[in-house]
């Protein structure tokens, strides 16, 4: 038989609600295979710190006035605290910042981001409107490594969304943004437990 002798480490970014974060504490925090170690973010006060918190998990905010507003003294700050938290794995969860390339470099192949459309499509902010706006029929969501550029490196995995309309060709935003978001908050645990499984080839 073989033991997974040792949890997957990871480390959670985020700036804002911090569901998908909620959903790897429920999911996978403390279940042997994997283990949050630490949870930071650019915005002091948001509500992913407080449920990091909440689970007694370590956090850290990296502002980046406090750097002078220098992002890549930022990023360096923040890579070096990762690194003491022996992190196998950095999962931006909401995290609204582009990382700058010295920390890619530093984390190759061992940052991944969840996306709520189906990459390439619909990059950047409101993807959920985007798609809708285009008039696409199905969008979802994408589990990718990343690089230096703002939603984009080799996907992991994906899984579509239909975006239902009616008679019109209107859509329902609020409940298209509730179905994506319950994929999101499945497919990333799964994502993640697949890595610490090795069956991923990462982690
Ligand atoms: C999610 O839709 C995620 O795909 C995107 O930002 C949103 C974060 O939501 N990158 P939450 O903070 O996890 O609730």
């Amino acid at each position: 038989m073989v033991v997974n002798a040792a949890a997957l480490r990871i480390v959670v970014l985020a700036s804002g609600e911090g569901s998908n974060l909620q959903a790897i504490i429920d999911r996978l925090h403390g279940g042997g295979a994997v283990e949050i170690v630490g949870v930071g973010s650019d915005k002091p006060g948001c509500r992913a710190l407080g449920r990091a918190a909440d689970a007694g998990i370590a956090t850290r905010v990296f502002e980046r006035e406090r750097f002078g507003g220098d992002r890549e003294a930022r990023d360096e700050a923040m890579a070096d605290w990762i690194e003491t938290t022996g992190a196998d794995l950095v999962v931006l969860a909401g995290y609204m910042q582009l990382l700058s390339p010295g920390f890619v470099q530093r984390f190759a192949r061992r940052v991944i981001n969840v996306h709520p459309s189906l990459l390439p499509a619909f990059p950047g902010l409101q993807a959920i409107e985007q798609a809708v706006a285009a008039g696409a029929d199905t969008t979802g969501v994408t589990i990718h490594f990343v690089d230096e550029q703002v939603d984009h490196g080799p996907v992991i995995q994906q899984r579509e969304v239909p975006i239902e309309r009616d008679a019109d060709g209107n859509a329902d935003l609020d409940a298209l943004e509730q179905r994506i978001h319950a994929v999101e908050h499945d497919l990333l645990p799964q994502t993640i437990a697949q890595i610490a499984a090795g069956r991923l080839g990462v982690g």
